[in-house]
């Protein structure tokens, strides 16, 4: 890397005269403090200052000063910063959502508190003042313009509010993203708190309703910091038998309901999670008849990339891209032709609930669990340990024009069954979820009452290894359920999760 073409990347000369190591500019971070970081899955997030912050942490706690921090992000970020962060034991609190491994196991030890949010609440939340104080805002940026002006690197997450709110500002520019991502972004500034909120004026997926770039107070800016460092997303497994069954399942419910008349040929604005089997079904997409199609959702994973280059897609909304390394790359070398056709927002907008209910988005989203009435458990283990967090599958699956969860219908090699009597924790109320997808089948809820819902759960998505069982249980409550409606046998309902603890086999791994 050259260092005078890093530094081309920064054009305000008083900020210039911030440029700093991430050493001193760690050195900045208080003990204590409230940092907000940018950072939505392995895209866009700092990958210098939390380093060198979890080094300070280490080295103070082995002087015995108890140094922590509360991370708040857009969501999931890299091994650099939740990794690092976490493996330090440095962070007290943590919002909104993670999927690091070191992380995940303090969380649920009970060592780091955290507080997992519906994505679109976390800018609102931010500024009711609940939360607290945002003492520093630390931001992965593409550039920064002459005017002191910041292009948004590859997520855009909560950046928007974290430079805002913050009291001070510490910015790594990073090189290695693209400076063809400049007009990709739509940063959208009308937002505010009731009584003043009004109508945001999105009207089709592919409108700009903001700007390019973030406005910062430049005199709020204590250090910038340059890097040149990949973001760092997992690679997507390639579909298995059961994603690709999974995905076949869903491209029939679609064409049926072309033909039944409702939903349009190019179907509606799809929403697609995270994970591998809602990657695998992008991929489903790709051999469909369904053309013409746009995408209202909160990541970009590779399989809406290959769509976009094959042109089944015409144009998609997210607020992150969430790519295995070699997409990241490919994307990276070629951004100016995906400029027009991509629209990175801030994920209160991409996320937000009346735009997602009026637009009627097709919402995708994995499961751990359901049960047999359509209740969705996307983030705990038995009822006690948390796997990643809500995300937006919440303000998907609430307001979308059909809401489906996924799933394999065993987990763990076979050991278990992701659909059960009542599920161990519950994310989605039935009311909430209108399709269960396994590579059984599917199950399509809409307007029915709990037991046919329970009879067709039951037929076409459980495996049939558990497919008797799950039948027998069904009929013992039919019988001696207190209540008819949805009968239930309360303390064997949950029993079906504590057999497998008692097993042993999924909370004693090796090890
Ligand atoms: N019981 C116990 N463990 C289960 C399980 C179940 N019913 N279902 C899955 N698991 C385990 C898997 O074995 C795996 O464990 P491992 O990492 O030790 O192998 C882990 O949970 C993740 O499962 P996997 O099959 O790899 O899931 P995935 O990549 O398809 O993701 C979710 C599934 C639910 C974890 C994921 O979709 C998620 O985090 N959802 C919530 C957030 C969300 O929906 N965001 C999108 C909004 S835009």
């Amino acid at each position: 890397m050259s260092q005078s073409s890093l530094s081309q990347r920064i054009a305000h000369p008083a900020l210039q005269a911030r440029v700093t190591d991430a050493d001193s500019a760690a050195a900045l971070i208080p003990p204590g403090s409230t940092v907000g970081m940018s950072g939505f899955t392995g895209a866009g997030y700092p990958k210098a200052v939390p380093l060198a912050l979890a080094k300070r942490i280490e080295a103070a706690h082995a002087a015995g000063d108890p140094f922590r921090i509360k991370v708040w992000t857009g969501a999931s970020t890299g091994p650099e910063l939740d990794g690092a962060l976490a493996k330090a034991k440095g962070i007290d609190f943590r919002l909104p959502y993670n999927s690091d491994p070191i992380a995940r196991e303090q969380i649920n030890r009970g060592e780091m508190n955290y507080f997992d949010m519906h994505l679109s609440q976390v800018a609102p939340m931010a500024w009711q003042g609940f939360l607290g104080p945002l003492d520093i805002a630390l931001i992965e940026v593409t550039a920064i313009l002459p005017d002191g002006s910041l292009v948004p690197s590859s997520s855009i997450g909560n950046n928007k509010t974290w430079l805002d709110r913050a009291d001070k500002v510490i910015l790594e520019v990073n090189r290695w993203q693209s400076e063809a991502l400049h007009g990709m972004h739509d940063v959208y500034y009308g937002t505010a708190l009731p009584p003043h909120r009004v109508p945001i004026p999105l009207i089709r997926p592919e409108d700009r309703i903001g700007q390019a770039t973030f406005r910062c107070d430049p005199g709020k800016v204590i250090a910038v910091v340059e890097t040149d460092s990949p973001d760092r997303n997992q690679p997507f497994k390639a579909p298995d038998a059961n994603a690709r069954a999974i995905a076949g399942h869903l491209m029939e419910f679609f064409a049926h309901e072309v033909k039944m008349g409702r939903l349009p040929s190019s179907l509606l604005p799809i929403q697609s999670g995270v994970g591998n089997i809602a990657n695998a079904v992008l991929s489903g997409l790709m051999d469909s008849p369904f053309e013409n199609l746009t995408a209202y959702t909160e990541v970009l994973q590779d399989g809406m990339l290959d769509l976009l280059s094959a042109g089944k897609l015409r144009m998609a909304s997210a607020t992150a891209f969430s790519l295995s390394p070699e997409a990241a790359e490919t994307i990276n070398a070629d951004m100016a032709r995906y400029r027009d056709r991509l629209v990175l927002r801030p994920q209160e907008i991409s996320n937000h609930p009346e735009l997602i209910r009026r637009l009627g988005c097709l919402a995708m989203n994995g499961m751990v669990e359901a049960d047999i009435y359509g209740n969705v458990n996307s983030t705990h283990l038995m009822g006690s340990r948390i796997q990643n967090g809500i995300g937006g599958s919440g303000d998907f699956a609430r307001n979308a024009y059909i809401s489906i969860f996924m799933a394999p219908s065993t987990a763990k090699g076979g050991q278990i069954s992701t659909i059960v009597p009542q599920v161990s924790h519950v994310d989605h109320i039935d009311q909430d979820v209108q399709i269960i997808v396994t590579e059984q089948g599917l199950a399509d809820l809409r307007g029915l009452p709990p037991r046919s819902r329970a009879e067709l759960v039951i037929g076409n998505c459980v495996h049939p290894a558990y497919r008797d069982m799950l039948a027998d249980y069904y009929a013992r409550a039919l019988r001696d359920s207190w209540g008819k409606h949805s009968p239930t046998l309360l303390t064997e309902a949950l029993a079906w999760h504590q057999r497998y603890i008692d097993t042993g086999s999924m909370l004693a791994p090796a090890g």
